[in-house]
């Protein structure tokens, strides 16, 4: 345990505070370290310099009992070797880019390509394999971690040196609070997000967790994931989330490969300020989980690519469907969509978002 700017102090079982320890080396050899937030109420986060990615988040059930709502490994070395972006931050551009192209201010860019033909979540080595810097921050009504990571030009094929903070806050009134910055010295695109596979019954698969979307369209894809242009109606089709329901429930009457939902909301907020965009129950645990957010997007991914392949926490067997990610967002492939809101981020321009999940029980 170390000592920060003097946040730092070990956790005891009641008290609230921030402890911090080592959690191994990243390939090249630098320090990985451990932030552990505890609330005044008991909720536990825990997120690693690495990705500045959320290992562990400790929420009660209806009767009190905490349990750890997010997938991820009990070690630094499975996250080294690769994985699904289990709760990291994404960036520089979290979501697709079609055939990993676009053009600015009359200048085409060619970034990595890492999935099929397309560019997906920042490129082959994206925000969530680098290391962030990390500091204790003081909070009115919590305790609160910064991650900064400053993205050099030209890096993934991104125009522009990139500085990006997230500061992950655990709040006494049970919410993870995530706020985003940027700041870019040549117009760049940003879309920063955060990919954490919930689980709110904290074991099984998560068909039977009741979600609502604030969203009464989405923008359909191609078979490759990419937006058609389109925003469509959810009305009569299996992605209408307007009434919450089981996700399992019409889950049979989508026909994409792997089955499953991997698509994106656009909001009826317009993300023009924080607003609600979704809510998830687990009947089980009593879990309830609300998403507030000022961003546009929220994509909705079912986990249908989990394979049994990967043994996350616990020696558990990550199977399809066993978490699903909402990740706040603009939507994808917005540098090639004129009729998208925009991801362009401009000198002297402060890029600012805010999601927040906040938990409680029904
Ligand atoms: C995407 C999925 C992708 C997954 C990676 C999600 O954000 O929408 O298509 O497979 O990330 O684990």
């Amino acid at each position: 345990m170390l000592i920060v700017a003097g946040l730092c102090a070990p956790i005891s079982a009641s008290a609230a505070g921030i402890e911090k320890v080592p959690f191994g080396r990243a390939q090249d050899g630098t320090e990985v370290d451990l932030y552990i937030l505890k609330n005044d109420k008991g909720m536990i986060a825990k997120i690693m310099t690495y990705g500045a990615l959320l290992t562990e988040l400790h929420v009660p059930d209806r009767e009190g009992r905490f349990g750890d709502v997010v997938l991820g490994f009990d070690k630094l070395e499975p996250y080294l070797k690769g994985h699904p972006y289990f709760g990291a931050t994404i960036g520089r551009v979290g979501n697709r880019i079609a055939k990993g192209k676009f053009t600015l201010n009359g200048k085409t860019y060619t970034l990595a390509c890492n999935d099929g033909p397309n560019h997906l979540h920042g490129g082959v080595k994206g925000f969530d394999k680098r290391v962030w810097q990390a500091e204790p921050v003081k909070v009115a009504n919590g305790v609160a971690v910064k991650f900064t990571y400053v993205s050099p030009d030209g890096e993934e094929g991104y125009p522009g040196t990139l500085t990006a903070t997230v500061v992950y806050i655990l709040t006494n009134d049970n919410e993870l609070r995530l706020d985003y910055r940027a700041e870019t010295d040549k117009p760049t695109p940003v879309n920063l997000t955060n990919h954490s596979y919930w689980n709110l019954a904290t074991e099984g698969d998560i068909l039977n967790h009741h979600l609502g979307l604030l969203a009464d369209h989405y923008t359909p894809v191609d078979d490759t994931l990419i937006p058609t242009g389109e925003i469509a109606p959810v009305k009569g089709t299996p992605m209408d989330f307007t009434l919450a329901h089981p996700i399992g429930d019409r889950l049979l009457d989508l026909t994409n490969s792997p089955r499953g939902y991997d698509h994106n909301y656009v909001l009826n907020s317009k993300g023009k300020k924080l607003a609600l965009a979704a809510t998830v129950y687990e009947p089980k645990s009593g879990r309830f989980m609300e998403i507030i957010t000022d961003q546009p997007g929220i994509q909705f991914y079912s986990g249908n690519f989990l394979d049994g392949t990967l043994t996350g926490k616990h020696g558990v067997t990550y199977h399809k469907y066993h978490g699903f990610c909402l990740e706040t967002q603009h939507f994808p492939d917005s540098v090639n969509h004129p009729n998208f809101p925009s991801v362009i981020l401009r000198p002297g321009k402060k890029y600012k978002t805010t999601t927040i999940h906040k938990f409680s029980v029904r």
